[in-house]
């Protein structure tokens, strides 16, 4: 069970102060599918950096399973962000110059998974998102955008996460490979048991997933 309760963000620069995140409490319980909208400003990207341990909230609390993530320093931080969280972007932020599978292997690498265990798992996973044999070697600049998203999805799954956080990640696909990159989350969503947390502008998108939250000018307006 993820569970926010009171959440506060405020940027200040000079004199002025924007509540990017503005007293926000909801809870998404394990296995489920959940997806925020809302118009750009609205403080759907600064929510996800606070849940993923990316930035933190100046007041409030974020429990994951049984742990405040916001009271995690230093080692026990990045642990949590390497081991227990995947992040999806909307630009994939693939590392250029190694290959898909290279890529998936990196977080394994973090986590200190041997080597051969780290191919064999790399691989599993690109077959899982549907990426051929012979793309699995090439690096992202020879793959399409929805194939390097694959990737990039395969990779986020690598340490088994508990969590899985997506930004817009159909946001520079078109349309029908959005909807497939989508329907690949969802079946995540329901073989592995993973909770997903997904951003998207997408009303029909938002309107497939469990739960939708939606964002105004930092505030939680209403779920569904
Ligand atoms: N690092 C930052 N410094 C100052 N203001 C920020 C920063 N990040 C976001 N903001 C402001 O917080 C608000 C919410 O931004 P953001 O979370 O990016 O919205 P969204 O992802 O919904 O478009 C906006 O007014 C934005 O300008
Ligand atoms: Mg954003």
């Amino acid at each position: 069970m993820l569970q926010v309760t009171e959440l506060k963000k405020v940027f200040k620069s000079g004199d002025t102060k924007v509540l990017a995140v503005d007293d926000i409490s909801f809870s998404v319980p394990d296995g489920q599918f959940a997806s925020i909208i809302g118009r750009s400003g609205s403080g759907k990207s600064t929510l996800l950096s606070l849940l993923g341990a990316l930035d933190k909230p100046t007041s409030g609390h974020i429990m994951v399973g049984d742990k405040d993530i916001t009271k995690l320093r230093d080692h026990a931080l990045i642990s949590y962000r390497g081991s227990k969280i995947g992040f999806i972007f909307q630009s994939y932020n693939l590392v250029p110059n190694l290959t898909a599978l290279e890529n998936v292997m990196l977080p394994m690498e973090f986590a200190k998974v041997p080597k051969k265990k780290r191919q064999e798992r790399a691989k599993k996973l690109l077959d899982q998102v549907g990426l051929k044999d012979d793309k699995q070697k090439r690096k992202p600049g020879r793959l399409s955008g929805g194939e390097q998203q694959r990737v990039a999805i395969a990779r986020a799954l690598a340490n088994k996460p508990q969590l899985i956080l997506a930004d817009e990640p159909t946001g520079n696909l078109d349309s029908q490979t959005g909807k497939m990159i989508f329907d690949l989350l969802q079946d995540l969503s329901r073989t592995e048991h993973t909770t997903i947390i997904t951003v998207t502008h997408d009303v029909s998108i938002a309107g497939k997933t469990d739960v939708v939250f939606k964002l105004q000018d930092g505030k939680l307006i209403k779920d569904k």
